[in-house]
């Protein structure tokens, strides 16, 4: 996939794989468009199941396709949702991103166009790693 440049680009590839989202259950539709250190942008939208608790965010799949394409550095993600404000990623997906680092710059527009912005750092101030005493993780070293 091409890199882009653009706050606005990739905001609006994230709006374009919300509208692929398979939310039959709860009828809120979320798209996420993760770029990569490289300029790689990797797309997901939520995954719902008849057997809820299996449903999947969109973050967690546009993480899955970065991983599986090779990436584990990211700069910014864009969230689209169906909602009337924007949503931040829930608490499994900021545990997921900080995986990789948390200076991962978080855009979300909402359904109306407004716009927040976040760090991944402020949202998920202590994030979860097994070990304490290497911040920078296991995953990015090649674990
Ligand atoms: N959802 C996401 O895709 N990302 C989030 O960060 C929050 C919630 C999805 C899960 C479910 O399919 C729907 O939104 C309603 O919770």
């Amino acid at each position: 996939m091409a890199g882009i440049d653009s706050e606005s680009e990739l905001l609006s590839q994230a709006r374009e794989v919300m509208d692929r989202a398979y939310a039959p259950y709860s009828g809120f539709r979320v798209g996420a468009a993760l770029e990569a250190a490289d300029g790689r942008v990797f797309l997901g939208c939520n995954v719902e199941n008849a057997s809820y608790p299996v449903g999947t965010c969109a973050e967690r799949v546009a993480l899955g396709h970065a991983v599986a394409s090779g990436a584990r550095a990211f700069r910014r993600v864009a969230v689209a949702s169906s909602g009337d404000r924007p949503a931040s990623p829930c608490g499994m997906c900021r545990q997921a991103l900080s995986e990789f680092g948390v200076d991962l710059e978080i855009l979300s527009v909402a359904a109306g166009g407004e716009v927040r912005r976040w760090s991944l750092a402020d949202l998920l101030p202590a994030d979860f790693r097994l070990d304490e005493a290497d911040p920078a993780g296991v995953a990015r070293r090649g674990g």
